[in-house]
């Protein structure tokens, strides 16, 4: 019998610190991890340097049809080229969200995303990981944040980068694009049947850390 994989599902809204939180989870618990997100930036990273129209669904789909990247010691190239720093960039996070309504790229990327799932256990992190990926996952989280308290940690992780930003901008970017997310017809962001909602507003990383892991020990007990 092979052995089962246990999947930890983290879903959420932008800068909600998912990827702070999934990673910690991860170490803690000696799993992996698969930053969904970075899949859907790397196809809008694609798209956009090929020039591709970002609301032609069968375009976007050749580009992530033909993505190869390879993610190496904490390092993700392209084509050989290093786009590590260049995804994370806040206009290929608003293309990402562009590229993510299309149901062709989200069938495309399903399979990609289910090949994380390995032993001894994956936390995953996105927004219909629960929902649709990962709906056997073991926890749900659903892990959110007010959109002032998000638009703060985004400043922030900018600002360690050397990038100045605006926090009432950062604030309308974020709106955005939750109302994007929330509205597409195919896996909008909602909370998946059965997950527990996390609000870290008022709540450090090792706190929130800390929440998420008495759950997943609470489902072992
Ligand atoms: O880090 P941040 O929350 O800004 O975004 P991300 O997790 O890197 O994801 C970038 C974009 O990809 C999001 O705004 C979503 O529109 C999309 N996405 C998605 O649709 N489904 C996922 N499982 C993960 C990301």
């Amino acid at each position: 019998m092979s052995e089962k994989v246990e999947i930890i599902a983290i879903d959420g809204p932008v800068a909600s610190g998912k990827g702070s939180v999934s990673s910690r989870v991860a170490k803690a618990l000696g799993f992996h991890v698969l930053d969904s997100g970075s899949l859907y930036r790397l196809t809008a990273y694609s798209a956009l340097k090929h020039g591709a129209d970002l609301s032609d669904e069968e375009a976007v789909e050749k580009i992530v049809l033909a993505l190869s990247p390879v993610f190496e010691s904490g390092k993700i190239f392209l084509d050989g080229e290093d786009v590590t720093e260049a995804i994370r960039e806040e206009d290929v996070g608003i293309a990402a969200s562009k590229v993510a309504v299309h149901p062709l790229v989200r069938k495309a990327l399903f399979q990609v995303q289910r090949s994380y799932a390995k032993a001894p256990g994956l936390v995953a992190d996105g927004r219909d990981m629960g929902s649709v990926v990962f709906p056997e996952a073991t926890l749900k989280i659903f892990l959110t944040a007010s959109a002032e308290a998000r638009a703060k940690r985004r400043y922030n992780q900018l600002k360690e980068k050397g990038i100045n930003s605006n926090i009432s901008d950062l604030v309308k970017d974020l709106r955005e694009r939750d109302e994007r997310d929330l509205k597409r017809a195919v896996a909008p962001l909602v909370p998946a049947t059965g997950a527990r909602i996390l609000d870290s507003s008022d709540l450090t990383l090792d706190e929130t850390v800390n929440q998420v892991l008495e759950w997943y020990n609470g489902t072992k007990a």
